[in-house]
């Protein structure tokens, strides 16, 4: 007998049984693809079953993956705000990621965040359908490009289409906006106070 022929996605860490607990628990030990090697620990979604909306970003950040929750790092207090701001309450919403595991790279003592490739982010589209088909969405949000093209298709640019609401693959009214991360990362309180206002339009 040969070794196990290695896994190409998450697919085959799937449960019997789909439900949010028993996807969040297989996903724990997935080996979708080698992002789970440099990684302290799967980042799943988090939220209610029954959310109204999901919000999609691209991969969990330094914080993510050392509390295993996604959004609760600088970016994640931006995106509580521009929620607050829109009248919807994180309570109400399902919060998570293309792809499950931190990419980074070492830069002296930090870790930089590194971009997940086209292979890397279609191992872990698995995860990422079926959070989706169990709430089933009234509206799916795409956080910035990565999110956006992995659900709107590869052709999607955020920039000329953010904030209309489209059928998509994944859910009868889908919509991108800008991501938080690339709000922190703008030059001038202008531009940060210009792209945040966008975000909260967005959501609302
Ligand atoms: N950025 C993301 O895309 N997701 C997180 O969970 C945190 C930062
Ligand atoms: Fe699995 Fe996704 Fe992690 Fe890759 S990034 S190991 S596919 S959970």
């Amino acid at each position: 007998m040969g070794s196990p022929t290695p896994a190409v996605s998450a697919e085959q860490f799937l449960p019997d049984r789909i439900t949010l607990t028993s996807l969040y628990h297989a996903a724990q030990t997935c080996r979708g693809c080698p992002l789970y090697q440099n990684a302290t620990q799967t980042v799943f979604g988090k939220g209610r079953s029954d959310a109204r909306v999901v919000l999609v970003g691209e991969q969990p950040g330094n914080d993510e993956d050392l509390q295993g929750e996604p959004f609760v790092g600088p970016a994640g207090r931006l995106l509580d705000q521009a929620l607050a701001r829109a009248g919807i309450a994180r309570a109400d919403a399902y919060v998570t990621n293309v792809v499950k595991h931190f990419k980074w790279t070492p830069m002296g003592k930090r870790r930089l965040h590194q971009k997940p490739n086209a292979r890397e982010i279609g191992a872990c589209l698995p995860w990422l359908e079926k959070e989706i088909e169990v709430i089933q969405p009234e509206i799916l949000v795409c956080l910035g490009a990565t999110a956006a093209r992995a659900i709107m298709g590869r052709a999607f640019r955020v920039t000329q289409q953010r904030g209309q609401v489209l059928p998509s693959r994944y859910a009868e009214r889908t919509v991108a906006t800008v991501h938080p991360s690339s709000i922190l990362r703008q030059p001038t309180t202008e531009d940060r106070n210009r792209d945040m206002h966008q975000l909260t339009a967005d959501l609302r």
